[in-house]
């Protein structure tokens, strides 16, 4: 499925290099590699400020909170996504509410959104929190028309999505706040935990950094209830090395891309979507968007049966997500019921994503396609 070995070794010596200098500087916490990363994200990136923190899911609290959402207040957000895109609400103090997906991109469907602004019963509504599922922006010219018309926060999950785009601009400066995800499997990725805060909003990116290091402005002097959300020295080391390269790698992540949409096509398996019937619904980059194919994600009727057949072959794949955020055990107190989101309970019913990243050979993708014709025939 993945195998991170490839993207090391060349770059071995860097990190080490690196790695060796948070070691002689002692600044373990933080320190120059941390702030010298942000620095180097921001640019990258285009956007004001880049705050690094512990994780992803830091990032995404962080980002929430210090747009200044919290209790009394409600969230709306998609139910196919990663825990966290929910979680980091309820951590905020905030009430998250749900609404379908676009079958086609696996996004949150903007109408869908609209359509629970102004339910009954439940706290008003303050932001919307799509994802970047997969390495592709949701629908951002919809959002950006429907929380302006409604003075709302647009708040970006863009934990899969480094390096996308929408219209030319990147994912991170799109929103009011933005959080990303540095997990080992990333399109750019530390070696452990990591995330990072993105914002154009100076308000914003004062407050999210006091918050990741206990509320405090002033060594021992606590003006709100942070927590300790900070990014290693190592961390920030590794993004520095590794942020040169990450271009070229979602590029080559392009390419892969490219390849298995005409391996499919030539193998006459390509569905029109965006439900499949015999063959596979192969993804697709909309109008707008840079995917970054972070996940190259097929949608087909026998999902688990061709999966255990790729397995058997030996060749990775993995769902994402077999479990709808709205049929959670954790999540059962906030009232959602099997039915409510037909379009992510059917995605996660046929969704299968199969091995994707930079240094993917041709050979490697000619197979895992072969063994998929094998199954469907
Ligand atoms: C969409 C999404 N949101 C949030 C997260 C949380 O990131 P982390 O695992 O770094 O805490 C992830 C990553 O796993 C993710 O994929």
């Amino acid at each position: 499925m993945l195998d991170l070995r490839r993207q090391y070794e060349p770059i071995r010596g860097e990190l080490l290099t690196a790695l060796e200098q948070v070691l002689d500087s002692r600044q373990f916490v933080l320190g120059e590699a941390v702030a010298g990363f942000e620095r180097a994200a921001a640019e990258q990136l285009e956007v004001a400020h880049a705050i690094g923190c512990a994780s992803g899911t830091d990032a995404l609290w962080l980002a929430l909170a210090g747009a200044g959402i919290g209790p009394g207040m409600s969230v709306v957000t998609t139910p196919f996504s990663f825990f966290a895109s929910v979680s980091s609400i309820l951590r905020a103090g905030a009430t998250p509410v749900l609404a379908d997906i676009e079958p086609a991109t696996f996004n949150l469907n903007p109408l869908a959104a609209e359509s629970v602004l102004d339910q009954q019963g439940q706290a008003p509504v303050r932001a919307i929190l799509p994802v970047h599922l997969y390495g592709q922006c949701a629908d951002w010219d919809a959002f950006t028309r429907l929380t302006r018309e409604r003075g709302l926060m647009l708040i970006e999950d863009a934990a899969q999505a480094w390096g996308a785009e929408w219209n030319g601009v990147h994912a991170g400066a799109l929103g009011d706040a933005a959080a990303f995800s540095f997990y080992p499997t990333k399109n750019l990725s530390a070696a452990g935990d990591a995330g990072l805060v993105t914002t154009n909003d100076s308000g914003i990116a004062e407050r999210v950094r006091t918050l990741r290091q206990h509320g405090m402005r002033r060594r021992y002097h606590h003006d709100e209830l942070g927590w300790n959300a900070r990014m290693d020295g190592f961390q920030g080391a590794v993004l520095g090395v590794k942020l040169k390269y990450v271009r070229a790698w979602n590029d080559a992540r392009r390419a892969v891309a490219g390849r298995y949409d005409a391996l499919f096509r030539t193998a006459g398996l390509a569905e029109r979507g965006p439900y499949p019937s015999h063959g596979v619904v192969l993804p697709r980059e909309v109008s707008g968007a840079r995917h970054v194919w972070h996940q190259y994600v097929i949608r087909t009727v026998r999902r688990d049966a061709l999966r255990e057949f790729l397995t058997a072959r030996g060749i990775g794949s993995e769902i994402y997500y077999p479990v709808p955020l709205h049929m959670q055990e954790a999540l059962q107190s906030l009232g959602y019921r099997e039915g409510d989101f037909p379009e992510a309970e059917r995605a996660a019913r046929e969704v299968l994503a199969l091995p994707i990243f930079p240094e993917l050979r041709e050979d490697e993708q000619q197979r895992v396609v072969a063994a998929i014709v094998e199954f469907l025939s």
